[in-house]
């Protein structure tokens, strides 16, 4: 593959600007002796699969989809296009909000949405049928959600919550697959579903608040403890079927 195609299609610009870059110097190539090296032609050849090199000093390496997680910070909206906050998307380098895509939308989409103020684990891919996979209630992917409450936990809202309690706009019970009390004001939450605001209408039911919202793992994969609030890192091959497994 054309490295100024390769650049493209990891999210560098449209081919001229890719091309540009490597003309000017920009981009250098890691070889076989794991050095980088300079690469003036914008049309040499090399196989993507395990390339790294550098753009403008940034290492990178080919990914023909990228799989990534976050861990957002308090105060970011989900969404491209936020209406008060700053979205999430901002903490990304601009080349995973640029990978070009078959579909409408560019780069790297948010699997799910948390609340402005719920912090922790978000997944972020271009991989469709992973979103799919991910998200879908049918698949029901385990969430864990880490609930500060406003109000003492008492024994009967826990049951209920296992139980199941109608939210407004469904009048099919929801039911929580855990409830793990930690503290008096702390639970451990398990939700096989992801409805709009649920955790938040779901303690808000059983007659108590949310205070904190924080999701802590998903299938078998746990937030790193050394991702800070507003890192982000690639998801290695384990952290992949960690995520699939329940
Ligand atoms: N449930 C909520 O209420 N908010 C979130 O952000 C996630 C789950």
């Amino acid at each position: 593959m054309q490295l100024q195609d390769i650049l493209f299609s990891q999210g560098f610009g449209t081919r001229r600007v890719c091309a540009g870059l490597v003309q000017q110097g920009w981009v250098k190539v890691v070889g076989a002796d794991g050095e980088a090296h300079q690469v003036f032609d914008s049309t040499a050849s090399f196989e993507p699969v395990g390339l790294h090199f550098e753009v403008q000093g940034v290492p990178w390496h080919y990914a023909e989809k990228a799989y990534l997680l976050l861990n957002k910070p308090a105060g970011t909206e989900c969404s491209q296009k936020p209406s008060a906050w700053p979205s999430i998307y901002t903490l990304l380098p601009a080349p995973l909000r640029q990978r070009p895509s078959k579909s409408a939308v560019q780069g790297v989409q948010a699997i799910g949405r948390l609340d402005q103020d719920t912090t922790g684990l978000l997944l972020l891919s271009d991989d469709g049928q992973f979103i799919h996979r991910m998200s879908s209630p049918k698949k029901q992917v385990p969430k864990v959600y880490e609930v500060t409450t406003k109000h003492p936990l008492d024994d009967s809202q826990v049951a209920r919550l296992l139980d199941g309690v109608v939210l407004d706009d469904d009048p099919k019970p929801v039911r929580a697959a855990a409830a793990e009390p930690v503290a008096e004001d702390h639970l451990r939450l398990t939700l096989l579903e992801g409805k709009y605001h649920q955790v938040k209408r779901m303690v808000a039911a059983v007659g108590n608040r949310v205070e904190g919202l924080h999701r802590s793992q998903i299938g078998a994969f746990h937030l790193p403890e050394d991702l800070a609030p507003g890192q982000w890192r690639w998801l290695s091959e384990a952290d992949l079927s960690a995520l699939s497994t329940a």
